[in-house]
């Protein structure tokens, strides 16, 4: 077993694991990252799969996302915007495809008021709800004890409303049916990104790419790090506190072929993971509760790649919605500069269970089939096909990221930043303001390298500059 000591240890190469090393490095800090896998990013990841560059994980950047945009810059990556000229597509209840523009669904008129009226409801109540500490709001209990389900169908019984409704932060964000989260879960998904509206409205949220694609993010803030990154590194046990075998505060992370002494770690990966680390002593009870109240959501994303974007010629965006299609939301995904066209389609929660069931063929034949639904016959014949299954990555569990079941976020929300001891926390599945996005990873990532070196200070210990810490 070779023995390293740093200052800090972070546990995951992600991008909250990466600006977390950067932060308390630039600050005059030694670090070490420890990553399980063979690769850098985490849930980022674009790979070349039969020829045709895909975005595996997360891809994509919206004006509100301010910490990723500022790291995009810094690192002098370029963004393109997503293809958007031309009509949406939306199919409706019996099966009817019809064109539209803009953001609202081309329901019927009295459909449409109401969705209109709950969704300034629902903008209200979000204004309300500060995205770093949800669990403050004076509602808190009530809207987290009643599932997002129900307290729609207690706004109305127009099923197509509550349909189209539901999906912005159910199939579509927490990927988690919709009786499976609370009111409250739901409105700190739009909190994050603003309002309710901005995540019902794609142009907004699924604005730009990255040229080359965005796990350059990690990489790149991976390579300043240099031989400070160590792949192929699960962290399997961390003793913490007084008794570590140095015999100092601190820790001692052992991986496979590694032993690791730091003052301070940052467990930068998503929460439902801490428990396959064996921590001496154990974490305390508060911990152990609560991480048994949080997990992922499930979405399957699907890359169809064509020998052109055909949809553009029908004078279609390739944007398309449905509530009742397999593939509830699909989008034209060609990569900058690319002759070939691609699409992007996601298949969520108990849908992507039931495909499971399913052989691949069979599968596939399922999801093209949803596709041509919105874009033709056409459709069903992409030249590189995949399907994105997070489910089955050992590191991460799910898609798109992890959230509290009911009643989770009021009872033990205020606690999820909160360091023990030496430890400190820090993954997009904590963060308020781009909770499970790349940004949130990113904040989350700033907040724990600023909260060690508030640490540091009072100790009394020497550091370089760094902002005081709000864990918010
Ligand atoms: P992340 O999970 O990326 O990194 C944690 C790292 O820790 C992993 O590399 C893991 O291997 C490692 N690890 C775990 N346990 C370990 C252990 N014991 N020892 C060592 N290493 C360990 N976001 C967005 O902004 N725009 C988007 O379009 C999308 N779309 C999207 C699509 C899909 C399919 C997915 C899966 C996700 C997205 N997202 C997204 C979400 C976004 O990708 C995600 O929120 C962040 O990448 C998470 O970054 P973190 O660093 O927090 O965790």
């Amino acid at each position: 077993m070779a023995d390293i000591t740093r200052d800090v240890l972070i546990i995951g190469a992600g991008a909250a694991g990466t600006t977390a090393a950067n932060e308390l490095r630039k600050a005059g800090l030694s670090v070490v990252v420890l990553e399980a896998r063979d690769r850098v990013g985490g849930r980022l990841w674009t790979d070349v799969v039969d020829g045709a560059m895909l975005e595996l994980g997360g891809q994509w950047v919206s004006p509100d996302q301010s910490a990723l945009i500022e790291t995009i810059d810094e690192l002098g990556l370029d963004t393109f915007s997503r293809y958007r000229e031309g009509d949406s597509v939306y199919v409706g209840p019996d099966g009817t495809l019809h064109r539209f523009t803009g953001e609202m669904f081309p329901v019927s008129e009295a459909t449409e008021k109401v969705i209109a009226e709950i969704t300034e409801r629902l903008d209200a109540m979000v204004a309300e709800v500060d995205p770093d500490r949800p669990y403050a709001h004076a509602k808190a209990a009530e809207w987290d004890t009643i599932t997002w389900d129900a307290w729609l169908r207690q706004q109305t019984d127009d099923d197509e409303a509550i349909r189209n409704l539901a999906f912005a932060t159910g199939s579509a964000m927490l990927t988690k049916p919709t009786h499976a989260f609370s009111l409250l879960q739901s409105l700190l998904m739009a909190a994050s990104a603003g309002s309710y509206s901005h995540l019902v409205d794609a142009d907004f949220i699924l604005d730009k790419r990255v040229v080359g694609g965005l796990q350059q993010v990690p990489q790149l803030l991976a390579e300043r790090l240099g031989e400070d990154v160590l792949l192929n590194q699960p962290v399997r046990s961390l003793q913490w506190g007084p008794s570590t075998s140095s015999g100092t505060d601190g820790i001692t992370a052992t991986t496979d072929s590694l032993t690791v002494s730091a003052r301070y770690a940052i467990l930068a990966h998503a929460p439902i993971l801490y428990d396959r680390i064996s921590f001496v002593p154990s974490l305390p009870r508060r911990q152990h509760q609560m991480h048994q109240h949080i997990s992922m959501g499930f979405v399957i994303k699907v890359h169809a790649v064509y020998d052109g974007p055909f949809w553009r010629e029908q004078g279609l965006s390739g944007t398309a919605f449905s509530p009742y299609e397999l593939v509830h939301e699909a989008y034209d995904n060609t990569n900058h500069g690319d002759e070939r066209g691609t699409l992007v389609g996601f298949v969520s929660d108990q849908n992507a269970d039931d495909v499971f069931e399913l052989s691949a063929e069979e599968r596939k034949e399922r999801i093209l089939e949803s596709l041509s639904h919105y874009y033709g016959p056409e459709a069903k014949n992409p030249v590189v096909y995949y399907e994105s299954d997070w489910g089955t990555e050992e590191w991460t569990r799910g898609a798109y990221a992890a959230s509290f079941d009911m009643g989770g976020l009021h009872r033990y929300g205020k606690d999820l930043r909160t360091p023990v001891g030496p430890l400190h926390f820090a993954c997009s599945d904590i963060a308020g303001a781009g909770y499970q996005h790349v940004d949130g990873a990113i904040r989350m990532g700033r907040l724990a390298a600023a909260q060690i070196l508030d640490a540091r200070r009072a100790a009394g210990e020497v550091v370089g500059a760094g902002a005081s810490v709000d864990n918010g």
